[in-house]
């Protein structure tokens, strides 16, 4: 039977950890499977605009709130030529991607992403290619890019059409270069140095641009920190942030221990946060590097063997993971642990948007929005302010690979006179009513609250039936002595924006 247990979280708006950096609502595009073509790039849809891109995946995007971007990659950058796929498209060549064994028609690339960019009001985040590439390749392009005109490789945009800069901010030298399986893999100090020369380059060419260095991009790896402390003590004066990237994964289908990995990525940013404080504080640099968790999200289903394989076919449908009602409870849980650590991560991206795991699939004209994407849509939207710290009282279990954990799982924004809450509550039989303590204010009202729930936590959403698992409003709260009190059901995410008195 069912029964309810009670937890109070405590926040006092004088309690700050750092302003949210709106950068960690950030997406992933790579040319991989069907992303960028059957994705966002279909000309021959009924739902093409006049640039080419499918207008229902675009809308659904919008309704995320995307801000940086990321793109061409993921591993497919690692051997990525971008020359290729700029000019007269018919000029273009078909390539052969050897991360994904996968043709490329470099029918849609840079000029048309930034063209995409700019419709959906992202801000681009380009990663150049330091598997097969050179540092001079990666200047060349930022100079197409940024510059203004009168040299080769500026003229050479505008000869395309392009007469304004693209004016790209964010570049990542390179993508897990410490992963054995990336092209051009090579050690810690043999990548720092090719890093290194890149961002020097890269700054000479533009100095207003901000650099993301690789980090290591799996705690499993057995460079794990070692590569990111070597990295950094090399390149620590020339970049801005360090490249994290966590995929989490219900492989032993356990529901509890899966909703506890939350633990394991608050440790994860901490302690390359670590890192970085170390490095800042022993070799006396001037300022810190933050953290880029440019790639995340739950994957684990369709990663090996077929799903992985193109097996030299033009947008093979890869990693294409159906994500359930568990799955949105973790991906609600990777929001909470990056607004609780505003102070260092700075940029985090949703690995992927489109098809490949992402929130919204496509087929043939249809689409269909998955589970993850409904806790993203509540949480971007009271994205913007100051993230306090939370101090949660109430039971919780024991997770065998994470330790203790809370039934709830919480981050807060204020925002002014307003107070944004989101909960994960992680107890799969019992409702958890939490009242919300903000010690120095009183809450007055609700003005709007969201829930997305099921009876099942392998609830997904299909085609057939498309409305399973879905947010809804949810308005059931009551507020007695400035203090606010909220029901919610087993395996919920919930966000609440409140008034508070002034
Ligand atoms: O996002 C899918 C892949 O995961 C990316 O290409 C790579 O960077 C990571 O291993």
């Amino acid at each position: 039977m069912s029964t309810s247990h009670t937890t109070t979280l405590h926040l006092h708006t004088a309690f700050t950890v750092d302003v949210v950096d709106p950068r960690i609502f950030g997406g992933f595009l790579e040319h991989l499977g069907r992303a960028v073509y059957e994705g966002v790039y279909e000309p021959t849809s009924p739902h093409a605009d006049d640039l080419g891109c499918r207008t229902d995946v675009l809308n659904a995007l919008k309704r995320l709130r995307f801000t940086a971007m990321r793109y061409p990659g993921g591993n497919f950058v690692s051997g990525y030529h971008w020359q290729d796929a700029v000019g007269p498209r018919e000029k273009r060549p078909k390539t052969r991607d050897l991360a994904w064994q996968s043709i490329e028609t470099n029918q849609f690339g840079p000029d048309e992403f930034m063209q995409l960019s700019n419709r959906m009001d992202w801000t681009p985040m380009m990663a150049v290619n330091l598997g097969t590439g050179t540092p001079e390749e990666a200047r060349n392009w930022l100079e197409y890019c940024n510059v203004e005109g009168g040299t080769r490789w500026a003229d050479l945009r505008k000869e395309h059409g392009h007469e304004k800069p693209h004016d790209i901010k964010l570049w990542c030298l390179g993508n897990e270069m410490d992963g054995p399986w990336q092209i051009g893999h090579v050690p810690a100090e043999q990548y720092a140095i090719v890093a290194q020369q890149t961002a020097r380059l890269l700054k000479m060419c533009d100095p207003s641009v901000e650099l993301v260095v690789c980090g290591s991009c799996a705690p499993e790896l057995p460079t794990y920190l070692e590569w990111d402390r070597k990295v950094l003590e090399h390149c620590k004066d020339d970049v801005e942030y360090l490249s994290v990237h966590r995929y989490v994964g219900n492989e032993d289908d356990n529901t509890p221990e899966f909703l506890a990995v939350t633990n394991s990525i608050d440790r994860q940013i901490e302690a390359t946060d670590s890192v970085c404080r170390s490095v800042h504080h022993t070799k006396k640099t001037k300022r810190r590097v933050y953290l880029s968790v440019d790639e995340w999200n739950v994957w684990y289903r369709a990663r090996t063997g077929e799903h992985v394989d193109g097996r030299g076919k033009f947008a093979p449908p890869l990693l294409e993971e159906v994500y359930n009602l568990e799955d949105a409870l973790v991906a609600a849980g990777f929001l909470n642990s990056f607004i609780r650590h505003a102070d260092s991560v700075k940029i985090a991206n949703l690995a992927q948007i489109v098809n490949v795991i992402a929130p919204i699939l496509t087929r043939g004209d249809e689409m269909l929005l998955q589970s993850i994407f409904y806790p993203i849509e509540m949480y971007a939207k009271r994205r913007t302010g100051v993230s306090l710290q939370t101090r949660v009282e109430g039971p919780g279990y024991e997770s065998k690979k994470y330790g203790h954990v809370t039934y709830l799982d919480s981050s807060a924004i204020l925002n002014g006179d307003q107070l944004s809450v989101f909960l994960v509550n992680r107890d799969l039989e019992n409702s958890a009513e939490i009242k919300i303590d903000l010690a120095d204010r009183n809450i007055l009202s609700l003005i709007d609250a969201e829930i997305v729930t099921g009876k099942d936590p392998k609830l997904a959403n299909t085609y057939d039936c498309p409305g399973l698992i879905q947010s809804q409003a949810f308005t059931e709260l009551s507020i007695s002595g400035g203090k606010a009190v909220v029901k919610l059901p087993p395996m919920s995410v919930y966000a609440a924006t409140l008034q508070l008195d002034r």
